[in-house]
């Protein structure tokens, strides 16, 4: 089978509905000058950033290059370079609910593509503005043509693109009324829905190590695995999120699409080949294999907690009733821990352990497959333990893999003692920050949307999590546990192991010394 080649446009224009907005400056503007930084953008290239702020372009920029600095990681920034990249950023003062200022977007965009020979008006349309608009956007874009890209494979012009920010939509119902009026005006493969966890380095190494490496392959099954753990936690609370998240929580937030994706990359076939049909098939069938659950297995199969008030690091945190724009009463949680199944021939018996939170003692992301113990236990301790076998994938911080394995300790008698082999991403020359956002933004450049959610996984996704929100809103008494700031959530997420042998393993932020020194 020929690959297609993907190329980059001469020239384009990317337009950030929510430019001024919080995600623009901290990632996609810094991204978006990485790229530059690397000669990634195309040659003949413009940011057009949208929104009701009453900046002009003077104005505008200035406020993006303070940030720029802030959120670059030290050494990334260069002031003459990052001055150069900032005179291809503009704005457009505009409410992007009124129809009729589209008419005004468009004449503004002919104008930006006259100044850099944008011959083809090439857009890519980025929607990182409150979910509430995207139904919106869409239609309006279409109101003036500006959906239009090309009609055949063989004209590739105008690109025309549209990203959109996850959550794709509240919940099933919401997210296949999205889907369907996106398809009113846009063709499935001009839709790029971003779950930026896949543009990391390290998520997708995930494949390279299961379908580059014939050695961990015969071993990844029900007859090997015992367990699977899944910890993506933060140290930090919503900040100035309140509104946002107050409305979302974590399963919205985190777990529905980030911790999704992790899933599905540990547990799925290997697609016949990278691209993005075959990739996106195989996480689909993933989550069509997500065990349903009935209402009693969520009650005991999904924890929710809240961070309440407490002193941390001789820092007193308020608790999340008390942020800013949060109800308070609010129910919504921080944390989340659940225990799912996959029922495929794969996984069958083989639990999942997932969890997220806010206000966590680290922010770390890790996934932990535990392997079984040997049939007979030749080498246990008195108290008839093993050293279990366990493969860390350290997606953040610190990143990289660590298989962990028994030794004999030298010297006479035979003890055995838990010894790890590392892998780090320092051995490969360390990884840029802002590596996410810049990976998925050049992909979409290319037309490249393999890293990108599919319409059929966002509503598969939500067909399994759905039920969970639902007997949330149902039943009002459903369990919110508090947990002081700082702690690892709460105690009964414990509870979700009924098998003694299984527990959360705490990580540390450093990775190669958890085992050894310290394990929170
Ligand atoms: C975002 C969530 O999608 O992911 C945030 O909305 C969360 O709440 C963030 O903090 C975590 O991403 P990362 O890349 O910092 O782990």
């Amino acid at each position: 089978m020929v690959k297609k080649v993907l190329t980059k446009p001469d020239s384009l224009v990317l337009v950030i509905f929510g430019g001024s907005g919080d995600l623009s400056k901290r990632k996609l503007i810094p991204s978006l000058y990485q790229l530059y930084k690397n000669g990634k953008l195309p040659k003949k290239f413009a940011v057009l950033g949208l929104g009701r702020t009453p900046y002009t372009d003077e104005t505008f920029r200035p406020h993006l290059l303070e940030n720029l600095k802030k959120f670059l990681a030290k050494g990334e920034y260069d002031e003459a370079l990052a001055k150069e990249f900032m005179s291809s950023v503009h704005y457009f003062s505009m409410d992007p609910q009124e129809a009729s200022q589209y008419v005004d977007l468009k004449e503004h965009l002919l104008l930006l593509d006259k100044q850099i020979g944008n011959d083809s008006a090439n857009y890519i349309f980025y929607l990182s503005t409150p979910p509430s608009l995207y139904a919106i956007i869409p239609k309006n874009l279409s109101l003036v043509g500006l959906n239009k890209g090309y009609q055949t494979d063989n004209d590739p012009r105008p690109v025309r693109r549209i990203i959109i920010e996850k959550p794709f939509g509240t919940d099933l119902e919401s997210a296949e009324k999205l889907t369907k009026i996106y398809r009113q005006y846009f063709r499935e493969e001009q839709l790029y829905r971003i779950d930026h966890f896949l543009g990391k380095e390290t998520v997708q190494d995930i494949m390279a190590l299961r379908f580059a490496n014939g050695i961990f392959e015969p071993l990844w099954n029900r007859n090997y695995i015992d367990y699977v753990e899944l910890t993506a936690v933060e140290n930090m609370g919503i900040e100035s999120r309140g509104g946002f998240y107050d409305q979302t929580g974590a399963l919205r937030d985190m777990v529905q699409n980030h911790l999704a994706q992790l899933l599905a990359l540990i547990a799925m076939e290997a697609p016949v080949q990278f691209n993005a049909d075959h990739f996106r098939n195989e996480v689909v069938k993933v989550y069509q294999s997500f065990r349903p659950m009935t209402q009693e297995e969520i009650q005991k199969n999904v924890i929710r907690g809240q961070y309440t008030e407490s002193d941390w690091k001789g820092e007193h945190h308020r608790a999340y009733r008390e942020e800013d724009k949060v109800a308070a009463d609010s129910r919504t949680e921080t944390f989340l821990a659940m225990k799912l199944h996959i029922d495929n021939w794969r996984w069958q018996g083989v639990p999942f352990y997932i969890r997220t939170g806010k206000m966590m003692p680290t922010k770390v992301t890790e996934i932990i497959v535990h392997f079984k113990a040997t049939p007979h236990k030749m080498f246990a301790d008195a108290q008839g333990k093993t050293i279990p076998n366990q493969l860390v994938i350290r997606i953040q911080p610190d990143e990289g893999i660590v298989l962990k394995f028994a030794a004999k300790v030298p010297g006479s008698g035979f003890e055995v003692k838990k010894v790890s082999m590392n892998f780090t991403y320092d051995q490969l020359g360390g990884l840029a920050s802002g590596d996410a956002y810049s990976r998925l933004l050049e992909d979409s450049m290319i037309g490249d949307s393999t890293l990108f959610t599919r319409s059929d996984a966002v509503e598969m996704s939500w067909r399994f999590f759905d039920p969970i929100l639902q007997q949330w809103q149902e039943e009002e008494d459903f369990p919110l546990y508090g947990y002081p700031a700082g702690t690892w959530g709460p105690k009964q997420s414990e509870e979700l192991f009924t098998d003694e042998r299984h527990s959360w393993t705490n990580p540390c932020k450093n990775l190669t010394n958890s085992e050894l020194f310290c394990e929170l």
